[in-house]
């Protein structure tokens, strides 16, 4: 299994990601929020590149079961139900609920990599559920760090090396480029205490100062979940529940 690490989401265009395998991280916290609305019971994500285009898809969803959320600078936007804190996402608010989301940089990347044929969604909470599902997949794998306003983010790329890590651990033969090599020495060298490292990135410092130190606390919780979001047409789902159009993942998972 060849694994590479786009840094940033300027590294590649669109047709890029045609027919293949990607995982997109967006540890603070577009990612980390995905697995906890899914692994609440929310039905789907619906992500979205642009705010105008939330609103808009939101019209033509059926109220009630739709939820209109999402960040800017971190902060809910006016008149959204809710922002982009994995603690928002609770059972109580999104079970069953449709969730129409835009982040600054998370929902962006999943969209620019919508041509691949399996696309999947990884946080520090998910990282083991993810693994397993990835190595009975046996596919090459491209992992798209959404970095910060299309810079490098050293949270995505510490959680890129733990999902490596991970998979070498169980025992799957890794070809690793560059940028996975380097992924992996810096989950090993900074990847031990998740809450400093979190809280000393430029993203963690401006969460922290805009009063959202307990999103650090849960964004650096390993393995807290079993949920594997991935994206089928354009909403995003718990895998395996699986639509006809992923039928090579559904062969992988039986064999
Ligand atoms: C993003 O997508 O840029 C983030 O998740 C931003 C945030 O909510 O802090």
């Amino acid at each position: 299994m060849k694994i590479n690490v786009l840094f940033t989401p300027i590294i590649a265009d669109e047709l890029y990601f045609t027919g293949k395998t990607t995982v997109v991280i967006d540890v603070l916290r577009a990612s980390t929020s995905i697995v906890a609305a899914l692994q609440n019971g929310a039905k789907e994500i619906v992500p979205v590149a642009t705010v105008e285009f939330a609103v808009k898809v939101s019209g033509g969803m059926f109220g009630g079961q739709t939820l209109l959320c999402g960040e800017r600078n971190s902060k809910k936007i006016e008149g959204f139900a809710l922002g982009n804190s994995p603690l928002e996402y609770s059972q109580e608010i999104v079970a069953g609920k449709s969730i129409i989301l835009f982040t600054t940089n998370g929902t962006k990347a999943i969209v620019k990599a919508k041509f691949s044929s399996a696309l999947f969604i990884c946080s520090f909470t998910n990282i083991s559920a993810l693994a397993k599902q990835l190595a009975m997949r046996d596919k090459d794998i491209e992992i798209q760090c959404a970095g910060n306003q299309n810079n490098f983010s050293l949270e995505d790329t510490v959680c890129a090396g733990k999902l490596i890590s991970e998979l070498e651990k169980i025992n799957c033969e890794l070809y690793l480029s560059d940028s996975a090599k380097a992924a992996l020495v810096l989950s090993k060298s900074l990847g031990k205490n998740m809450h400093k490292m979190l809280s000393e990135t430029e993203h963690g410092k401006m969460l922290l100062e805009n009063g959202f130190a307990e999103d650090i606390n849960y964004c650096g919780k390993l393995n807290i979940s079993s949920s594997v979001p991935y994206l089928t047409g354009n909403v995003i789902k718990l895998f395996p529940e699986i639509d006809p159009s992923l039928s090579d993942i559904k062969e992988n998972i039986k064999s």
